[in-house]
């Protein structure tokens, strides 16, 4: 019941949070940008608020960790906020307030930090990814073989042995938060997310139904 109840109520209240500080924080932003003063691999203020203070995101709020991410994919998401190819409501305005060069100084920044394990104790939520053993066994099927009846390509042919990433070709999955994993492979199914080149995801996520989204988001959330 408590877990239950906790599921229910914990995205919500993360998605309101981050609303909340979005707005804050855009204005502040508009004020002054970040100043990129700190020192290489130390957070920045406006965007610690959500991504945390090492880059491990807000997985209740669906925010995705981002330390250890390769510059060069991160410069990408930032630039394609800006210019509104990856259009999200939240994103858009912290990156249009940066200039070319801050994204890329921020994107650099956030390459150096190590993408530490998520503190599974201090996870508000820590039940919903719990997988059984017929998720499991699906989720590591899709990761390594994919379902050729389905036409779904292995995951890991792209996103790299054991889902760490390829650089300059796919972004890590292994520890990003079932959460956010979820929420990316939906709005690649349903369109709202358009920003991968040959529609290299979006062809995937088509081919996949809730049940494997929640068993491949499971899966690589619990590899670290
Ligand atoms: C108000 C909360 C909030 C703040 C502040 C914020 N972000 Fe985000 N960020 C998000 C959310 C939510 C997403 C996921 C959006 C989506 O689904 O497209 C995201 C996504 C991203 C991504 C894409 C990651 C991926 O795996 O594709 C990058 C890169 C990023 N943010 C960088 C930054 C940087 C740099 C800053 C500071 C300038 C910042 N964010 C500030 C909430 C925030
Ligand atoms: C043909 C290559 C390819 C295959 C196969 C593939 N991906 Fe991807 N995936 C990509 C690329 C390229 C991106 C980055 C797109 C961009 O530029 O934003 C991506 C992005 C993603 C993202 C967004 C990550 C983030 O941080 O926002 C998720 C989630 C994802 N893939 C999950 C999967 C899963 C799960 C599978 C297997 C069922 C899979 N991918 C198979 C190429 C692939």
């Amino acid at each position: 019941m408590i877990a239950g109840s906790r599921r229910l109520t914990g995205a919500p209240k993360g998605v309101a949070l981050v609303c909340a500080l979005a707005f804050a924080m855009a204005c502040a932003m508009a004020a002054a940008a970040p100043s990129a003063a700190s020192k290489p691999g130390e957070a920045v203020a406006p965007c610690e608020a959500c991504h945390g203070a090492h880059g491990e995101g807000m997985a209740a709020a669906h925010v995705p960790r981002i330390a250890g991410q390769s510059a060069q994919y991160l410069k990408k998401q930032l630039d394609d906020y800006a210019d509104g190819t990856r259009d999200n409501p939240v994103m858009r305005n912290f990156a249009k307030a940066l200039s070319d060069q801050q994204r890329s100084t921020l994107a650099a920044r956030y390459a150096v930090m190590p993408a530490t394990p998520r503190p599974q104790a201090a996870s508000p939520r820590p039940q919903t990814t719990a997988l059984d053993a017929v998720q499991q066994a699906r989720g590591h099927q899709l990761a390594y073989q994919g379902d050729e009846q389905r036409r779904v390509a292995a995951c890991n042919s792209c996103h790299g042995p054991d889902g760490v990433g390829v650089l300059h070709a796919a972004p890590y999955l292994a520890g990003q938060s079932a959460d956010y994993l979820t929420s990316a492979l939906k709005s690649f199914q349903q369109d709202t997310r358009r920003n991968d080149a040959g529609e290299l995801m979006r062809s995937v996520a088509k081919q996949l139904d809730d049940a494997d989204i929640a068993a491949i988001s499971g899966y690589f959330s619990s590899i670290q």
